[in-house]
């Protein structure tokens, strides 16, 4: 057997804001009932960041959890990615503030932005530096303020976001080059630009420099979806070399059950395989995966060894899905 490093996630943690927005809290302002949000989405509540909370804030309390679960200090950081379409400013990144933050050494800091997609996009870049030995420590976060994109007239548009955090720690380990490694194992990313209008923010500094509001043709983007993510989740499993039925844990992205159905019932996923979060977080963007994750790891469903797949679709449009033996 050839020796290879691999990128081990070690430590995964989670963050919601204190502040929950049931469908009910909706109903009030915006012509919506938690009937039809229920029976569409999937979606109960949502937790929404308080007005002096930054995204950096959330995403240092989801790393610092992940830090404690893999048994690593902010001082061994040396790799700080954050998947977020949210960021407290324009610039800097926030990860340079979550490095300032968390009180991490000089080491490598930047966004990754790919809107849902980020944390999966993220950790193909973490990959990248981690299984090449560029970084002993590495912290890869999924961090999102979506509330704060919201025209809250738009009740097509701001049932279905809420605000979180996620974040794992990516460690370099040896593994044999099969797939009983721990690691990463297998990768499919997908873009398609042509398909912007039907999900974008209609604001930004080299536009109108404003921050926007989301707008979204949702039954156009869920046409895309179960196709192109089952495309993706297959494409990565051939990546990684297993079979999709093989998969112990799915932590998709958490958009829309039905979404999350569709995909499993086209791929012959077993539904009780899903980890699903999106009754209680609703969609937090790029934080939705690793908030699903922390949840599957902390509550005991998902067990060190297990082999994980995650996916995820969101503006660009972009996509992917990522093999992982935890
Ligand atoms: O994470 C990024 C990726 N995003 C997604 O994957 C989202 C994908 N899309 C979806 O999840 C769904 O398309 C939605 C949940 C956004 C919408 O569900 P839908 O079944 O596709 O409904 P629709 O947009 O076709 O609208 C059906 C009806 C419309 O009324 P009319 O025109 O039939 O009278 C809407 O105005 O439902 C109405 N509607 C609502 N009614 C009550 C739309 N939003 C609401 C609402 N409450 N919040």
């Amino acid at each position: 057997m050839t020796s290879v490093l691999r990128s081990a996630v070690t430590g995964v943690g989670g963050y919601l804001p204190d502040r929950v927005v049931t469908n009910d809290d909706l109903a009030k302002f915006v012509d919506t009932s938690d009937e039809w949000i229920v029976e569409r989405t999937g979606i109960r509540q949502r937790h929404q960041a308080a007005d002096d909370q930054p995204v950096s804030d959330l995403a240092v309390a989801a790393a610092r959890r992940a830090l404690e679960a893999a048994g690593r200090t902010p001082d061994e950081v040396d790799l700080i990615i954050v998947a977020t379409t949210t960021a407290d400013l324009t610039f800097p990144a926030v990860a340079t503030i979550v490095q300032r933050k968390l009180g991490c050494p000089v080491g490598i800091a930047f966004d990754v932005q790919a809107v849902c997609s980020g944390f999966v996009y993220a950790l193909s870049v973490a990959d990248g530096f981690v299984a090449r030995n560029r970084s002993q420590c590495a912290l890869v976060i999924g961090a999102e303020t979506m509330t704060r994109l919201m025209d809250w007239t738009d009740r097509g548009t701001c049932v279905l976001f809420g605000d979180g955090a996620g974040a794992v720690v990516v460690e370099p380990r040896a593994g044999e080059g099969t797939t009983a490694d721990r690691g990463l194992l297998g990768f499919a990313l997908r873009a398609d630009g042509t398909k912007q209008e039907l999900l974008f923010v209609d604001g930004g500094p080299s536009t109108n420099g404003q921050v926007g509001k989301l707008r979204m043709q949702g039954n156009q983007v869920f046409r895309h979806a179960v196709v192109n993510i089952s495309e993706a989740v297959t494409a990565a499993a051939a990546d990684a070399g297993i079979e999709v039925s093989s998969v112990d844990w799915f932590v998709p992205h958490q958009a829309n059950l039905r979404i999350l159905q569709g995909v499993a019932r086209r791929l012959g996923i077993d539904e009780a395989k899903v980890i699903t979060t999106l009754d209680r977080h609703a969609n937090t963007s790029a934080a939705s995966i690793p908030l699903a994750l922390d949840q599957g790891v902390r509550d005991g469903r998902i067990k060190p060894g297990n082999m994980l797949l995650l996916e995820a679709m969101g503006g660009g449009l972009t996509w992917g899905a990522c093999v992982l033996r935890l």
